[in-house]
């Protein structure tokens, strides 16, 4: 394994005495795409929420040497720790290099963008060309496509460099195209980072996960390659009433 992991074990997360996440351990490791599924109210936004310190969470969360939990979410944001949101939190009004600006924490005034591709610096240069988006820099980004959207989250968090990309269902609403080219997005930014993606879909997840843990009512109901999981019969009876996703198809 090369690099630094992300070690969560024995994460638990109680929202006024209910028991959200309750006792949650799963590693990932850069050059894997990592997967969280699990029905409706398994816990997984909740485990990302604890991890980026938008909840209060115990047990640990490490990422190598780092113990996440506990800090504040600036910090870790500081120390390579990216999300998204199952909602797209793009400024809609500014454009796609002035989102790429703002994450990269710079400024820049609005006359200085009309031709402003020369400008362009290294980092946000790359995560354009990495995320397709270089023909659109001056596309306000309320006029994106859904996935085109997705894509600009996830370039603000390669302009920052994360190390750790934690991504709440990115091709939620997705056409087929776009879903193929988010996957192999993932697969090549995962190549150096550390990518864990909660989704829904299970096509998508059966195509692109290397690992997979499967959540329901806040705990570990499996975790395994994707034949493993799919093969395990808690987790075929977690999602009879969907058999035929986890099922090929
Ligand atoms: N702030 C909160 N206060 C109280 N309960 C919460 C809060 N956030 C989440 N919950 C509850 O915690 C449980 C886990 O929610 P969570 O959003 O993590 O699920 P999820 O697996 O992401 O589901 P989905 O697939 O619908 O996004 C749910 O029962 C939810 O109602
Ligand atoms: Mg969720």
């Amino acid at each position: 394994m090369t690099g630094t992991s992300l070690v969560v074990t024995d994460l638990c997360v109680e929202f006024s005495g209910f028991v959200a996440v309750g006792g949650v351990s799963f590693d990932a490791h850069p050059g894997e795409v990592r997967f969280l599924i699990g029905p409706n109210g398994a816990g997984k936004t909740t485990c990302i929420d604890a991890i980026t310190g938008l909840v209060k969470g115990t047990g640990s969360a490490k990422l190598g040497e780092k113990e996440l939990l506990g800090r504040q979410v600036h910090r870790i944001v500081r120390l390579g720790v990216g999300r998204t949101f199952q909602t797209a939190s793009v400024f809609d009004e500014l454009t796609v290099l002035q989102n790429l600006d703002i994450a990269a924490g710079r400024h820049r005034s609005s006359t200085s963008l009309l031709r402003s591709r020369r400008g362009t610096d290294p980092s946000i240069e790359l995560a354009l060309e990495e995320t397709g988006l270089t023909g659109e820099l001056a596309t306000p980004a309320g006029i994106l496509s859904h996935g085109q959207k997705q894509w600009l989250e996830i370039a603000m968090l390669l302009v920052q460099d994360a190390k750790v990309l934690l991504l709440d269902e990115p091709v939620a609403g997705m056409s087929q195209d776009e879903r193929t080219a988010t996957g192999e997005l993932l697969q090549r930014i995962a190549a150096k980072r550390i990518v864990v993606v909660v989704e829904h879909d299970m096509d998508f997840m059966r195509r692109y996960a290397t690992r997979v843990t499967v959540l329901h009512q806040g705990r570990v109901l499996s975790q395994g390659t994707v034949a493993e999981v799919q093969a395990d019969p808690r987790v075929q009876e977690v999602y009879l009433g969907t058999a035929d996703a986890m099922t090929e198809g």
